[in-house]
Order: C-alpha cells, then sequence, then structure tokens
C-alpha cells in the first residue's frame, strides 16, 4: 500500500471518463453541430443522418458524447424536448431489435423486450416519441457489428423510420458510428447513398496532437509536477506506434502511475512506463478485447487452443478455420464463411494480436501463414474463455 500517491483523481483517466473539451477535434466538433443546427430552432421540420468514422481510439466515442451533452444543454436553455441516446451495437450483439429495444426503453423502462419485431419496435419507438413530443439523436456507436449481422436491410429499416414521418413531425435523427468504412461497401447503392451524404472522418492523432490530449489529462489526473515532460513525449512516441491510438496512450500514461505509485516515488518516471508498456503490449488489452466482435472472439479462441496444443509455430488459414469452427459448435454459433473467417484475421493482424504473412508455396501459389507473436496461448484463452462466459451470461 502506497502512502503516498501521484494521482489526484485517476477517474479522470477512465476509459469512460469524457474531458469537457477534446483537443484537436474542435473542427469535427463543430461540424457535428453545424449538421445538427436544426434542432435548436425548428426540430419537427427535419431529421438528420451522419456518419462519424476513423480508427482505433481516434475519438468517435467520446467525441459524439461530447456533442450529445453539449446539445442535451443547448436544447435545454431553449426548451425543446430532446434526448441524446447513445448505443454501443456491439453489447446488443449487432441485433437492430435489442438496440431499438433499448431506446424505448429509455422512455418506456418496462416495455417487454421480448416477442416483437424490429418493425413494431420502431414504431413504438415513433409511437413513444409522439406522445412525449420528444426529439432524439440516436447514436449507434460501433455500427459494424449491425451491418455484419444485418446487412442492408437494418440501413433500410432505419431510413425508413425517418420517412415514415412524412408530413408529420421529425424526430429521429441518427450518428452511426463506423471504424471501417469498408464495411458500407458491402450494402447495396441506394442503403449507400443513404448514409454517405454527411461524414465526418477523423484522422489518427500525431504526436504533438497526442501530447496535447496527454498534458489536458496530467493537469486533471495527477498531482502538480508528478508526471516529468519527458515521460509525455515518451508514451505519445509509444502511442504513435500503435497507429495513434488515444485510448491506448492514457491507459498507459495511467499503469505507469499505478507502478510509481505501487513503488511509493514522487515522481513517474520513463522507467514506469516502460515497465507499463511491456505489461500491455506483449498482451491483451482489457479494452481491446472488450471491443472485439463475437465471432471474432470465437475465431481467436479457436487460435489460442490450436496453438495451445500445437508444437507448431505456424498454422495455415484453413486449420484456422477448422479450430474456429469446433468452438463455434461448443458455443452453439453458426460458423461464418471463409472470407470473412479470413476477414477476421486481418483485422486481429492489424491489432498485432495475430500475426498473419502471405507465404509463397512453389507448387500452391500463394497461402497465408498465421502465428501468434507475444501472448502465451494459456493465457489467452484463459481471457478470451472469461470474456464469452460472461457474454453467454
Ligand atoms: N481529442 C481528444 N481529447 C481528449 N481525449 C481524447 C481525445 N480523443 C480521444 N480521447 C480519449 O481517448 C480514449 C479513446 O477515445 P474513443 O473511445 O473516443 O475512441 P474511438 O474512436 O471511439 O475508439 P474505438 O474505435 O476503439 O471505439 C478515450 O478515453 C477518449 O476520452
Ligand atoms: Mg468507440
Amino acid at each position: 500500500m502506497a502512502s503516498h500517491s501521484v494521482f489526484k483523481d485517476e477517474t479522470k483517466l477512465d476509459i469512460n471518463y469524457i474531458p469537457s473539451k477534446l483537443p484537436h477535434r474542435d473542427s469535427e466538433h463543430r461540424l457535428l453541430m453545424e449538421f445538427f443546427s436544426f434542432m435548436l430552432r425548428y426540430p419537427e421540420r427535419m431529421a438528420q443522418r451522419v456518419i462519424v468514422t476513423g480508427d482505433v481510439g481516434t475519438g468517435k466515442t467520446a467525441l459524439t458524447q461530447r456533442f450529445g451533452a453539449d446539445m442535451t444543454s443547448e436544447t435545454k436553455k431553449r426548451a425543446i424536448k430532446f434526448r441524446y441516446i447513445h448505443i454501443n451495437c456491439r453489447e446488443y450483439r449487432g441485433s437492430l431489435a435489442l438496440i431499438l429495444h433499448h431506446a424505448v426503453a429509455v422512455f418506456r423502462p418496462t416495455y417487454p423486450s421480448r416477442g416483437f419485431s424490429g418493425e413494431e419496435i420502431l414504431r413504438t419507438l415513433l409511437q413513444v416519441l409522439d406522445e412525449e413530443d420528444m426529439h432524439v439523436i440516436l447514436t449507434l456507436d460501433e455500427f459494424d457489428s449491425v451491418i455484419e449481422k444485418e446487412g442492408s436491410d437494418a440501413v433500410y429499416k432505419l431510413t425508413r423510420l425517418q420517412e415514415m414521418q412524412q408530413g408529420k413531425p421529425q424526430r429521429t435523427s441518427f450518428i452511426f458510428i463506423i471504424r471501417d468504412l469498408k464495411s458500407i461497401e458491402q450494402l447495396d447503392a441506394s442503403a449507400k447513398s443513404t448514409l454517405q451524404r454527411n461524414i465526418i472522418s477523423l484522422e489518427r492523432y500525431g504526436k504533438d496532437q497526442l501530447i496535447d490530449i496527454l498534458n489536458d489529462r496530467v493537469v486533471m489526473a495527477f498531482e502538480l509536477g508528478a508526471v516529468p515532460e519527458d515521460v509525455v513525449f515518451l508514451v505519445s512516441e509509444l502511442a504513435i506506434g500503435e497507429s495513434g491510438n488515444a485510448r491506448f496512450a492514457i491507459e498507459l500514461l495511467w499503469r505507469a502511475g499505478k507502478y510509481a505509485d505501487a513503488e511509493d516515488a514522487e515522481l513517474v518516471e520513463p522507467e514506469c512506463v516502460r515497465k507499463a508498456v511491456s505489461a500491455i503490449i506483449p498482451g491483451l488489452r482489457r479494452s481491446e478485447l472488450a471491443s472485439l466482435g463475437l465471432h471474432e472472439r470465437l475465431l481467436l479462441l479457436g487460435v489460442a487452443r490450436y496453438f495451445k496444443e500445437s508444437q507448431e509455430a505456424y498454422a495455415s488459414l484453413g486449420e484456422i478455420e477448422k479450430a474456429y469452427g469446433v468452438v463455434c459448435e461448443e458455443f452453439d454459433e453458426q460458423p461464418r464463411g471463409s472470407t470473412q473467417v479470413y476477414n477476421y484475421v486481418q483485422y486481429l493482424s492489424s491489432l498485432g494480436i495475430l500475426k498473419a504473412e502471405v507465404a509463397t508455396v512453389a507448387t500452391r501459389g500463394r497461402s497465408t501463414r498465421i502465428s501468434l507473436p507475444a501472448i502465451p496461448a494459456v493465457e489467452l484463452e484463459k481471457q478470451l474463455s472469461a470474456s464469452l462466459e460472461k457474454d453467454k451470461a
């Protein structure tokens, strides 16, 4: 137990904390405000659809939640009945019915969660909003999971919801958060065109931007002078290596502070950062595991089990697909097709959890070799089993 702490308020480093100002997201915030400026003047005359896109940790969730809170206070000043509703679609496994149910439950907490189709829940939502004379912005975070599960249809249903209201007061606007715009490429042309009009793209942060973001948090979370400037530089440099992921930077800073406290140190020293980094880089970050989809985790569990049993360092795509199939059976899930499995492997590899290399085999052309470079298979299996069991319960 440390008697002294470098932290003043470590909740300011929590992944769910939304600061009142987001450095380097001013223009994007202003753009959102502009897209929704009608909400402050004639909310019933319009409905809006906006896409927010960007890589992991570029601030999509933080930006929209900040915007939602600001819009809430602006509408309040003007006595406009408004609710900002932010839903993480992955938590509902991409099921539109469950997501819409959650939206209804915001106003009608006792609305039964079973026995209604997506269409019926949509109608209920409209009716409830009419009854309350309410306007909403529904932010569907990690919308990729809905497209993956329901395809174009989901987008149609949601846009039809707005069209059904023609001639009547408009009540529902949408913000779709999509990590990878490729996932809307698979939609057909008309679903795509309804979505593509208003896109806000968040670029990856550079080193100087990360330094500004970190400095803000340092002031809020740490005792004065507890974090030397060099340490902030070091952390931001390491985060650049992780594609400019602000979440990684903030989590690293927090862990470094924990190491400093464990040693009862006055300062967060570079050595604390190095310890923190070696504890998280060759492993699976809790935030990352939580953000993986069900099938990505099922596949990863297959990989973990394969390498636990095998003496080989590499597996073929076919072997991994087989192991994934066995896991799916165990969890009573329909396995995804080979193309999707390949996409999962690419994605997990881009996160650095797996490594996928294309090897040229003389007689058979190109093939993909998969390895697990830095995480012990036993550890990976343990973490995934726990996460999947939690889902089941
Ligand atoms: N410009 C910023 N200023 C301050 N904090 C930021 C900024 N951008 C991101 N953050 C913080 O970094 C972390 C990650 O941001 P956020 O969760 O919004 O990323 P994301 O784009 O939604 O990532 P993912 O694709 O994984 O969902 C959060 O703790 C957030 O508060
Ligand atoms: Mg997010």
